[in-house]
Formats: structure tokens, sequence, C-alpha cells
């Protein structure tokens, strides 16, 4: 493949042709000072970004559920790389919250020495590529897959959007042990989402009651996000998504890829998640 025309690419990763740009891209990587008090959620889309974003929301306002009803999540915590987040941020007074898919070279420079908190939210990239290939097909000015087998190629090929997930995670994981740097997976806040609101709000130092605690925890659900339009990205513009296509509130579950991966995909994965992933010690993830 080669640098195809369906997306905008800077510095090999490729990005939507709307939304995004290049002169912009620069100055988010080199001009955008992150301040200490800034809250961060990064992640390789379809980790859970969104479900980070409603937890650190609720936290934000104290388990009071009248901002994640009446704000969307993209002003809430935008996303630092898009043209409008940036504008949205590089004015925004006070304790900011924002979000980024960007890999850890392209991200603002300024945030390695400061004190902001960042949570990098992962999930198994079988299950990534699986909610992947239904997401993509809903965005527009992107490369849109027709089949599974083809999604999973570009995937592996890093030819897709944001670029390669191994290439993400193993940029971002030299960041693990640093203070001000929570790794959360998937499948713990699946598992166990009251611990892992516990360790978040822990995180962040803020300490909720058990009713504001209890009221994060009911907001945070994929029943209640499903139906809260500014959360569930519904309200996301026609010239962006095609909501015809699907929807962002997908199954949300863990190993949904059981049901897509041939036996032979499964092989060929394992074989190059082995090789690539191997300047990471074993068992780091859940899904090891
Ligand atoms: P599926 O497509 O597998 O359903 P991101 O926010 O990074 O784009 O990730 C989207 C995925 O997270 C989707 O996965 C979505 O259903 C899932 N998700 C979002 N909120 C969730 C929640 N409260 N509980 C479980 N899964 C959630």
């Amino acid at each position: 493949f080669g640098m195809a025309s369906d997306y905008l690419w800077f510095e090999g990763i490729p990005f939507p042709q709307v939304e995004y740009r290049i002169e912009n891209l620069r100055s988010v990587r080199d001009e955008f000072v992150v301040r200490d008090e800034d809250v961060i959620t990064l992640s390789y889309p379809k980790s859970g970004t969104h479900w980070v974003i409603e937890i650190i929301s609720m936290i934000h306002s104290k388990g009071d559920s009248s901002w994640v009803q009446s704000v969307p999540n993209w002003d809430r915590s935008p996303w630092i790389e898009s043209t409008a987040g940036y504008e949205r941020l590089k004015n925004q007074k006070g304790p900011r919250l924002f979000t980024s898919h960007l890999p850890i070279q392209l991200f603002p420079k300024s945030f390695f020495n400061s004190k902001a908190k960042a949570i990098y939210i992962n999930r198994n990239p079988r299950d990534v590529i699986t909610s992947g290939f239904y997401y993509w097909r809903t965005i527009k000015h992107v490369r849109n897959p027709d089949t599974f087998e083809q999604f999973f190629e570009w995937f592996l090929q890093g030819n897709v959007t944001f670029g390669s997930w191994f290439d993400h995670i193993n940029g971002w994981l030299q960041m693990r042990g640093k203070e001000n740097f929570m790794i959360i997976s998937y499948e713990e806040l699946h598992q166990d989402i009251r611990a892992s609101v516990e360790k978040i709000s822990q995180f962040l130092g803020k300490k909720l009651g058990p009713e504001e605690f209890d009221s994060v925890l009911k907001n945070v659900s994929f029943e209640v996000m499903k139906n809260n339009k500014m959360s569930n990205f519904s309200l996301a513009p026609d010239s962006f998504v095609d909501h015809s296509k699907g929807k962002l509130m997908r199954k949300g579950v863990v190993g949904d890829w059981k049901h897509h991966f041939t036996v032979a995909q499964s092989e060929t994965f394992d074989k190059i998640y082995k090789e690539k992933m191997a300047g990471l010690p074993q068992g780091l993830f859940p899904w090891e």
C-alpha cells in the first residue's frame, strides 16, 4: 500500500480528512501548553475511550449527572488533535479535561515536563479490530472497510486511522511507572467497574461520598451511556459520521473477536503480536 489519498497523512500517521489539519497537528505537538492541573484520556481508538471520558466526567462533577446529560462528551473532554478541540482547549480557563488518540511522538511535547495526569486505556487488540471494523465503516473521510478480512489486513499493516496499534501501545507504555501516568484496560473496567472507578478517583486525588460514587457507577454503565445522547455519539455531525451504518455503543462486551476471527487469522495475529510486543514484559495485560 502507498500513501493512500483517502486519509490525511501527518508524520506517517493516517488521520480522517475532515476535522484534522496538518498545520494544526504540528501546533498541537510543538506549541500546545499542557498545564499541571489537566486530566488527559489517552487511547488507541476503540479501546474504551468514551467509557473513560464518562468516568472522568462523572468524577469531575462529583457524581452530579447533569453535566454528562447536557454537554456532549467531545465538549467535556475535547480531542486535542482535532482542529475544533485544539481551538477550544487553547483558550479554556481552569482545569481542563481532554482526550487524545495521538501516538506518543505526536503528543504535545510540553506534557512530558508537566504534572498533568494521564490515563491510558487499552483493550485486547483482537476486540479493538472487531470494534474498529464496525466503527470505521460509519466514519466519513477515512478508508472504509468492506469486509472483516480487509480491515484485519489493514490493521496489521497499521494502515488504519491513527496508525499501528502495536506502535501506539509500545510508544505510550514507555511511560509506565511514572507517577502521573495510569494504565488501565477495558477488561479491568468490565470485570470490576467499582474497583476501577475507585482506582481512577484515587489517581485523580478526588474523594467521593458513597452516594456520589454510586451515581458515577450508574451513569457510566453501558445501558445508561447507550441511551444518553450526549455520550452515545448520536449528535456527531453527519459530515463526519454516517449514523445509518452503525453505533458507537455497539455491544460493549469482552471477547467478541471470537465470533469474527477465523482460526487462520487467530494464528496469524498471535504470531505478529508476539513479534511486535517482544519489547514489553509478558503478562502486562489481562488478555495475555
Ligand atoms: P464495541 O464496539 O466492542 O461494542 P472507544 O470509545 O475507544 O471508541 O471504544 C468504543 C467501544 O467501547 C465500543 O465497543 C463500545 O461499545 C465500548 N463501550 C463504551 N462505553 C462502554 C460501557 N459503558 N461499557 C462497556 N463498553 C463500552
